[in-house]
């Protein structure tokens, strides 16, 4: 029996199996709302059989946008827009929908990556970055703005907001992006957090900021509703004579979230600085899920080059995370739980329209329902 495609439990919502669209922004947005492009993305993953499908990351603020193009939910239009696709995938699609919640931080105002991905500057489509502190991420880049604690009531209240949108959508599981060099990991980061307040300096003052905007999303939304949090597990700058976020800190973060009723730790990196030097490699995230699922008792998902269905059943199997994100082969191929259905004997959810796409010759893909029903 392949652990893949056994249930898992996140709070109350059951995944059928234990494969995850990892969020992927599209920078195809339009002043935050949802276009056809969101339909068709978004409508064709649903279509993978996966577990949990994530929207990308989703801006609690215009201003927390990493570029004009992101997918935001702070106002009514932005509502509207991601109501009617999610209303088109529930029409055809039993997948467990979940939305990640960001804020950008210092890396907001940029540019989409296609188009280089630089900051874009104030007077030219850009706007004025918030962060902790008034350091750049880049040398040469213009400070972005410290938060005044106006600002990061503003910013709590704003995850908030979105997140109770976000429910009134249909979402059914809530992640909070608190990896990759966006706001709330430039709170966890003594490189970016300098603060001499009570939001910066130790680790419990430095993990603050992020647990009260964790904790005022969990009071906000349903109990029925999950909500779990991405991190990076380090900053990836062990090389440089600096203090950084390591998987020692991340530990001591996912056991206070673990308190604060988390759901899972989503186990990512780095993204903090320019100057960090990862190794990459299949499953080089792997072992940070291992260590904070052993060391937490949590639910962990593992991400980062994972793509081959026997490696991803290994994950589990070795007891080194609960579930598997892939990003980039699902983009590749929509249909990769499928292809791993057939590898592992798994049973795999397909729609009616499809059921004749079966290549002639290759047995059972679908184990022993041959396919599903829903
Ligand atoms: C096109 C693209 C967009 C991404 N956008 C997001 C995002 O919105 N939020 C996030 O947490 N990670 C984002 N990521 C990172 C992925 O979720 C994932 O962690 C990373 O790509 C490693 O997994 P992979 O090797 O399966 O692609 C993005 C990755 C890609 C390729």
């Amino acid at each position: 029996m392949s652990v893949l495609f056994s249930p898992v439990a996140l709070g109350s919502l059951t995944l059928a199996n234990r494969i995850i669209v990892s969020p992927m922004c599209q920078y195809s947005a339009r002043e935050g709302s949802a276009t056809s492009w969101h339909a068709i993305h978004l409508g064709s993953l649903a279509l993978s059989g996966a577990g949990l499908l994530f929207t990308e990351a989703t801006a609690v603020s215009a201003r927390g946008r990493i570029s004009p193009g992101d997918l935001g939910l702070y106002d009514d239009a932005n509502q509207e827009a991601l109501d009617r696709v999610v209303r088109d995938i529930r029409e055809n699609s039993g997948i467990a929908l979940g939305i990640q919640l960001a804020h950008a931080g210092r890396k907001a105002s940029s540019r989409e990556p296609w188009a280089g991905g630089a900051l874009i500057p104030q007077g030219m489509g850009g706007w004025l970055p918030q962060a902790p502190s008034a350091i750049a991420h880049a040398e040469g880049e213009p400070p972005p703005e410290a938060m005044t604690l106006e600002a990061l009531e503003d910013v709590r209240r704003s995850f908030v907001a979105s997140a109770k949108r976000a429910v009134a959508i249909g979402f059914q599981a809530i992640e909070l992006h608190a990896a990759h060099g966006y706001l709330l990991h430039e709170f966890l980061s003594p490189v970016a957090n300098r603060r001499s307040d009570d939001y910066g300096g130790c680790l419990e003052n430095r993990m603050r900021f992020p647990l009260e905007v964790f904790k005022a999303v969990r009071a906000a939304v349903p109990e029925s509703i999950p909500v779990g949090v991405r991190v990076s597990s380090t900053d990836w700058l062990d090389h440089l004579d600096c203090e950084s976020w390591t998987l020692d800190d991340t530990i001591a973060f996912s056991l206070a979230l673990k308190s604060a009723g988390a759901s899972w730790i989503d186990a990512s990196s780095g993204g903090i600085s320019p100057r960090q030097k990862i190794s990459v490699g299949p499953g080089y995230q792997v072992p940070f899920a291992r260590a904070i699922r052993k060391a937490t008792q949590m639910t962990v998902f593992a991400v980062g080059m994972i793509t081959e269905p026997w490696q991803a059943e290994g994950i589990l199997a070795e007891g080194d995370a609960d579930c598997v994100a892939l990003a980039r082969a699902m983009l590749f191929d929509p249909h990769w739980p499928w292809r791993a259905a057939q590898a592992l004997d798994g049973t795999i959810p397909a729609p009616k329209q499809y059921w004749r796409s079966l290549p002639a010759g290759t047995g059972r893909i679908f184990g022993d329902i041959a396919i599903s029903q829903r």
